[in-house]
């Protein structure tokens, strides 16, 4: 069963203008963050959402749990239109969609202690009275392995490492009982000793209660661990999704080729596509495939029409020229 799915989704930032540029000029632009996204999440199932800086993988995020209105398009959790449900509905639906950020230090309150941060959601949401959620607290500080739990509730956010602090994150997330977590970038901006753990702790709580996780991230490399399936992101679209084994093995875009090339651990002997130069203007979009500039493989057609998603479950693509390689 799909948990989630967005349609045709879009979210289009307006470019500010100066007054004199206000004045002067007719056309209103946008920035296409989100230009035309569809997928599904099943029930405890992860997706990987992956592509470079800038190509729309928080926004996603942002609309799905509800921080963001979208542009155009429509999201359904458990096949409800989001937007057409009444208040209440829509409360509870973002209850159980929770998001981990990327940067510990930014997302904790440095004047509240660190149980605070976990006790807060559940007096928000009249789960608990003050008694019963410090004792939730404490458990969940335990269970994130900020033990004892009684001695972190009390001490304030610099007192903590930032590994220590994405588990706070992950706490105050997990404490809702939520079904769909956005970990945003979660592990990326922690040492690179301390992520195997954290993300341990994120697919732990994943396999205890059957969470579905849109997961995020611009490393493949973490994308291959964390498994299931991945999307590739560019310029606002999806260019390819499927099977992570399929995906990585057997690229059919250009541009996932050109970002496993990045990536040191992988085997690049039929690989032959590097990167060049950078992401297009996401404001004035290039004609045809949004790709096109970049990719050495582009023709006439690929500078005159844009290729849509086409394939199946298992694996589709966006590419009129789609390779044919195997990566190891
Ligand atoms: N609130 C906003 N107002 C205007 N533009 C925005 C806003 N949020 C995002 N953008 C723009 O939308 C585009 C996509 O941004 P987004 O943060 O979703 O990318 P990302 O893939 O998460 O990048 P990163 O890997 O750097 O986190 C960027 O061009 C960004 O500048
Ligand atoms: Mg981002």
């Amino acid at each position: 069963m799909e948990i989630l799915r967005v349609e045709n989704l879009k979210k289009y930032f307006p470019v500010q203008k100066s007054f004199i540029e206000v004045l002067l000029s007719k056309e209103l632009k946008f920035i296409k963050a989100v230009d035309g996204v569809s997928f599904g999440v099943k029930k405890g199932e992860i997706l990987s959402l992956v592509g470079e800086s800038g190509c729309g993988k928080t926004t996603v995020g942002r609309l799905i749990t509800g921080l963001e209105e979208p542009t155009d398009g429509k999201i359904y959790f458990k096949g409800e239109d989001v937007s057409k449900l009444p208040k209440d509905r829509r409360k509870e639906i973002y209850r159980s969609i929770q998001i981990i950020f990327q940067d510990p230090y930014a997302s904790l309150n440095p004047r509240m202690k660190i149980g605070e941060h976990i006790t807060d959601p559940l007096l928000i949401h009249d789960i608990a009275d003050n008694d019963t959620a410090r004792k939730m607290a404490i458990e969940m500080l335990e269970r994130v392995g900020l033990v004892p739990g009684e001695q972190f509730f009390n001490r304030l956010p610099y007192q903590l490492s930032g590994g220590q602090r994405q588990r706070v994150a992950i706490a105050r997330a997990m404490v809702l009982n939520p079904e769909f977590i956005v970990a945003d970038e979660a592990v990326s901006m922690i040492d690179v000793s301390l992520r195997a753990a954290i993300l341990n702790l994120l697919l732990s709580f994943k396999e205890e209660y059957n969470l579905s996780m849109l997961f995020i991230t611009h490393d493949l490399s973490v994308a291959k661990l964390v498994g299931e399936r991945i999307a590739v992101m560019y310029l606002g679209r999806i260019v390819e999704i499927g099977d992570v084994d399929d995906v990585i093995h057997h690229p059919k875009h250009p541009y996932t080729a050109a970002l496993l090339s990045a990536v040191p651990s992988f085997d690049k002997r039929d690989l032959k596509v590097d990167i060049r130069g950078d992401v297009s203007n996401p404001i004035d979009l290039p004609s045809g495939c949004r790709y096109n500039p970049r990719c050495p493989f582009a023709d006439d057609k690929c500078k005159e029409s844009e290729p849509e998603l086409e394939g199946d479950d298992f694996h589709s693509f966006a590419c009129w020229h789609p390779l044919d390689i195997e990566v190891e």
